[in-house]
């Protein structure tokens, strides 16, 4: 295993995971992840973040190709979570590292997760730097991007921004670079990873970019996925942070549902021809066959979610509230809503999501539709009807 040098003297010496799956909920599928950790030789060696606690032996071996291990004199863990520190207590019996930085969050964090209380550890916070030679490294906290711990680290003499989870993407690859992927390939991944873990924390990102926009930054560097590593990615990347985080509405719809005896799956479809008959495209999502991750991915794309589901025990179908738990947990903002189901004889289920939604703060055009047992005729125009509603809200919306 080699380490590779992103810069002179700059060596990225994480790991890459083929075979993650799952991340708190967020599936990773196709792809994996990778753990980014990097290190900086200079009158101090500096290791910043490790990597995943099995992927240990892999950082150790790239790391040894680079520096004998004992020679890493500073650790800055920009993030305690585990994907990033899981290394750490193993690297720091191995290297013995003079200082060991973090923010004052990330103290607490390292003190819950690890028996550190003969470490060397230093708080530090925005607007303090570091010397380690040739090289200065400013801190940045970045408060609730996504943990409280985060912060960022940037190297003016490298114009290098090491940036930890934000910016990152869930790819697995042997190459290192943003631009050696497709950019449709590169987007689809970031948007995943915006959708499934920054976007609660949209606000924060609005703050981040505004502190770190003086900065001349000529590579960054996450902690996960590919490294931008010429103007045209950095701009690339910090333009699609910019305009995720500001949620504006998209001309396109969500059509999500589960269905037991297609009736709901009807109903569905009814809706999407409502949407195409108002000049709205739409995306249909069963939820037997597309992952709540998936579902999120492709939400950063629509301005308007239809949700469907039949009534199951007086609810909603599992998928469905395990979908739209995850969802709201994600806080989307600036969407429009619809509602629809079919039931055998209770009948709670679309009123239960229609105001499911509604508690996301969706604008609700129109009332829920719901139909007894096969949608007929009559039901089938009313779901129709609602995907026209719906469509024309969300026009509005975009056209306002
Ligand atoms: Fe990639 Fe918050 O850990």
């Amino acid at each position: 295993m080699q380490a590779v040098e992103i810069k002179k003297d700059i060596w990225w010496v994480g790991a890459v995971d083929y075979d993650t799956r799952d991340f708190h909920g967020y599936s990773q599928s196709p792809e994996g992840t990778t753990y980014n950790a990097y290190l900086v030789k200079d009158a101090k060696n500096v290791l910043f973040d490790t990597v995943s606690a099995s992927f240990t032996g892999h950082m150790l071996c790239r790391l040894a190709k680079a520096l004998p291990l004992e020679q890493v004199d500073y650790i800055v863990c920009n993030h305690l979570e585990l994907d990033h520190a899981g290394a750490l207590a193993e690297l720091v019996a191995r290297c013995k590292p003079e200082k060991i930085f973090c923010s004052q969050m990330g103290v607490k964090s390292m003190q819950g997760h690890f028996d550190c209380a003969d470490w060397p550890v230093q708080a530090v916070k925005t607007g303090e730097s570091l010397n380690i030679g040739s090289r200065n490294i400013q801190f940045f906290e970045t408060r609730m991007l996504h943990w409280p711990d985060s912060m960022v680290s940037y190297l003016p003499e490298d114009k290098l921004l090491i940036s930890n989870d934000a910016f990152g993407q869930n790819i697995a690859s042997s190459v290192r670079y943003a631009d050696e992927v497709s950019e449709e390939f590169l987007l689809n991944a970031v948007e995943a990873y915006y959708y499934n873990i920054v976007l609660p924390f949209s606000p924060q990102v609005i703050g981040a970019l505004q502190a770190l926009g003086g900065l001349d930054i000529e590579m960054l560097a996450p902690d996960h996925g590919l490294i931008y590593r010429d103007k045209r990615s950095v701009d690339f990347i910090l333009n699609a942070y910019a305009r995720l985080a500001e949620q504006k509405p998209q001309r396109r719809a969500l059509i999500i549902y589960d269905s037991m005896w297609h009736s709901t799956e009807k109903m569905a479809y009814a809706a999407a021809s409502g949407l195409e008959a108002v000049g709205v495209p739409s995306r249909v999502m069963s939820l037997k066959r597309n992952h709540h991750s998936h579902v999120m991915t492709e939400l950063a794309r629509c301005g308007a979610v239809l949700a469907g589901s039949p009534t199951h025990n007086n609810g909603v179908l599992p998928a469905m509230a395990a979908t739209l738990t995850y969802m709201k947990g994600l806080r989307p903002k600036n969407r429009v809503g619809g509602a629809f189901g079919s039931y055998g004889w209770s009948g709670e289920g679309p009123k239960m999501l229609h105001e499911w939604l509604e508690s996301m703060g969706m604008e609700m055009p129109v009332p829920f539709v719901k139909t007894q047992w096969t949608p007929g005729h009559e039901s089938l125009g009313q779901c129709h009807e609602l995907g026209k509603a719906v469509g024309q809200a969300l026009a509005a919306r975009c056209d306002g």
